[in-house]
């Protein structure tokens, strides 16, 4: 397909060619584009890693990087997403990367089947696939496999794209999640990928502590006027002291930004289990094997040297 928006799109075979094709970019794989090619990342909710890194992945692959500011576009006088993307289309844009506040926001896009090339950065408490897939990445390079790996997807579940796409991938892949955090969070479709266990219970078995930021934007105001963060790290948080806890080879993931002392003792980002900035280097990473396949399909760039690329096993 011409778009990459959710994670149900993936088979395992297609995360083992995501992390490989990551991978060979890591290790200085570059590859050349048959024709100038432009792309536009079109954010409607802020971001700073996922933003970012899309810019310096496609700028890496070599393509044109046109600006979009949703403050200064007609979207603000009314213009809808999809007339915008068939706007920059006729303009000659090659690869749309949205985020949106609004769940499935792409429903729409896809269904006017435009030959411009679609990314989902992240749509309000649906998914979010290049997180996802560098979170893949970082716990693969970490144990060489997911088969078994006891994970713990821990905090704002109600409102988090990352656990939603998370725990469909990784149970997919043979890990088994577990789910913590305030209870009256936990979202019943989760217990289908995994059971929800007090953070004590959890903490000295898994393999990998995922916290997720609690997300101040999205909870109604009377619930942050009476959100105590210090109450929420001692019960639901990963203290210094739950973190002596955990086994020896486990590690700690975020995706970022994270609110130091509430989801995890400030300590602990920069501690030496924690992945969390590894997380960000390999996102650039996976952006650039997300990108590089859809220039792929294209025709924007010979496949092959991609195919080639993710023949290779570097583990
Ligand atoms: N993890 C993540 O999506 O971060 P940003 O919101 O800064 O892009």
């Amino acid at each position: 397909t011409n778009d990459l928006v959710s994670v149900d799109q993936l088979t395992n075979e297609d995360v083992t060619y995501f992390i490989r094709l990551a991978q060979a970019f890591k290790r200085g794989l570059t590859v050349t584009l048959n024709r100038p090619a432009f792309a536009m990342n079109l954010f409607f909710e802020n971001s700073t890693r996922t933003h970012t890194s899309f810019e310096m992945a496609e700028r890496r692959l070599g393509l044109q990087v046109i600006p979009f500011d949703p403050r200064t576009s007609s979207v603000t006088k009314g213009e809808s997403l999809l007339d915008t993307l068939k706007t920059i289309q006729a303009i000659g844009v090659d690869l749309a990367v949205i985020r949106h506040p609004e769940d499935n926001y792409y429903q729409d896009l896809l269904a006017a089947e435009m030959p411009i090339s679609l990314i989902n950065a992240g749509d309000g408490s649906g998914q979010h696939p290049s997180q996802s897939l560098l979170d893949m990445l970082t716990i693969y390079e970490e144990f060489g496999h997911f088969d078994g790996l006891k994970i713990a997807i821990v905090g704002d579940l109600a409102h988090s794209r990352v656990a939603r796409s998370n725990m469909a991938l990784l149970t997919q892949l043979g890990a088994q999640v577990f789910f913590s955090g305030p209870e009256a969070w936990m979202q019943p479709e989760f217990t289908a990928y995994g059971e929800y266990r007090p953070l004590d219970e959890l903490v000295g078995e898994m393999d990998v502590m995922m916290l997720l930021r609690v997300q101040h934007e999205r909870l109604p105001q009377a619930k942050n006027a009476a959100f105590d963060a210090q109450a929420y790290h001692q019960q639901y948080g990963l203290t210094v002291a739950r973190a002596a806890k955990m086994p020896k080879q486990a590690i700690i993931m975020h995706p970022a930004p994270v609110n130091r002392g509430v989801e995890l003792a400030s300590e602990l980002v920069e501690a030496p289990q924690s992945r969390i900035f590894q997380q960000m280097t390999n996102g650039m990473y996976v952006r650039m094997a997300m990108v590089a396949h859809l220039l792929g399909q294209r025709g924007l760039l010979d496949a092959r040297q991609l195919e080639e690329a993710t023949h290779v096993n570097f583990n």
